[in-house]
């Protein structure tokens, strides 16, 4: 299967940020921000209400409108839906709570086997016709790709198994050694849900889509191979009919990048510690790489961020396929005037750099 002829990406084909997906070169150093819609922008905290926010993901025009402040306010290169990468299982039934200044919960953790059929099937259609209702009208309305998005499989399962955010992940790792069995099924029914949510967001208009293994820097490098890495396998696989760039992001993957890569991504995001013309090393010519300035640094006064700003674009050394980001979220304590600054420095200066080579 292919993307229908009125997609929103084939008008879009020749926008940075598709470009650099490809590796092709581009006038502009695309930018966008993991997280770029939420707490650190004003005109979200004042729509978004007390409740949770999966009733706001819920409702297809605040979510849309959600998404789009970023764009207006930054000019970014790229739209990211507003969802979270727990409203799949969450819709299927496995009842998770996203609690302010926590993240996910979950009353009934996945403990053995019997839980496996907690984890039904997901009909995007029918479990999260919103999410798809609020796709429908981003790409009416946006002038730069929307990039949808699912949680890997490893990192929704350790939600699932912790029970709440966890620095360790020692139950999540203990089941993975003492049952591989019932692990390997559990991966693959997160697969399949990754899978059909994200199919179903391209369907719908979205034009790029990025997994996000966020907690799968835990892993030591066998471990991810074995027990990890067939099911992203897989996940980038079923999705390459529909000819979309596909991003593979995690935090403290240095160790992952090339398995992250070779999982099948066109495109890698990374963290900030490993300086990103060593990431495009690991993830090898044929994969574009997003990143990668901390977040952490964007507290900082203006010139300090525009110094460290610099620094990984001289990384990047203005080659094709680089797409810059932070190495995480955007922290809801960000100016963000900082990161308006930010995005017209990678505008300016991409290009030099581009244009500037030996
Ligand atoms: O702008 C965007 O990035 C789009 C929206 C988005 C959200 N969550 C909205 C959200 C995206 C892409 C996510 C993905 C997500 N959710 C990830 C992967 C990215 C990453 O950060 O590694 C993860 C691990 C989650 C799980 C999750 N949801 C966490 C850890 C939190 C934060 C809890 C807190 O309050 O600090 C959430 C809640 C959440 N999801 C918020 C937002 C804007 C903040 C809470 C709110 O506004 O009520």
């Amino acid at each position: 299967m292919s993307i229908p002829n009125d997609h929103p990406s084939h008008a879009l084909f020749d926008s940075s940020y598709l470009r650099a997906c490809r590796l092709q070169e581009v006038e502009q150093v695309p930018v966008w921000f993991q997280r770029q819609a939420g707490r650190s922008l004003p005109e979200y905290r004042n729509i978004r209400g007390t409740g949770s926010i999966l009733d706001t993901i819920a409702n297809p025009s605040l979510a849309a409108e959600i998404t789009l402040q970023p764009v207006r306010r930054y000019g970014v290169d790229a739209a990211i839906l507003f969802s979270d990468i727990v409203v799949p299982v969450n819709a299927i039934g496995f009842n998770v709570d996203v609690v302010p200044g926590i993240g996910p919960t979950v009353d009934q953790p996945f403990r053995d086997k019997t839980d496996l059929k907690r984890l039904r099937v997901l009909e995007p259609e029918v479990d999260t016709s919103y999410v798809l209702a609020t796709v429908e009208i981003l790409a009416e309305e946006l002038e730069v790709p929307l990039i949808g998005f699912a949680g890997a499989p490893f990192t929704i399962a350790s939600y699932l198994i912790e029970g709440q955010p966890s620095r360790n992940h020692a139950r999540t790792k203990s089941l993975m050694h003492s049952e591989p069995r019932v692990w390997h099924d559990l991966m693959e029914r997160l697969s399949d849900i990754a899978i059909a949510s994200m199919r179903s967001q391209i369907l719908a208009g979205a034009s790029a889509v990025q997994l996000f293994d966020s907690w799968a820097g835990a892993l030591s490098a066998g471990d991810y191979r074995n027990y990890v890495f067939p099911h992203s396998q897989r996940v980038f696989s079923e999705l390459e009919d529909l000819e979309v760039p596909r991003a593979h992001f995690g935090v403290g993957t240095g160790e992952l990048l090339s398995l992250m890569s070779e999982a099948g991504a066109d495109v890698v995001g990374a963290d900030w510690r490993v300086p990103i013309d060593e990431v495009r090393h690991r993830v090898g010519s044929d994969t574009a790489v997003q990143g990668n300035l901390d977040p952490s640094i964007c507290l900082a006064e203006w010139p300090v961020v525009e110094r460290q700003a610099r620094e990984v674009l001289k990384a990047a050394d203005g080659q094709p396929g680089h797409i810059f980001n932070l190495g995480h979220g955007v922290l809801p304590e960000t100016d963000p005037a900082i990161l308006e600054n930010l995005v017209e420095l990678i505008h300016t200066e991409g290009l030099q750099l581009a244009s500037s080579g030996p």
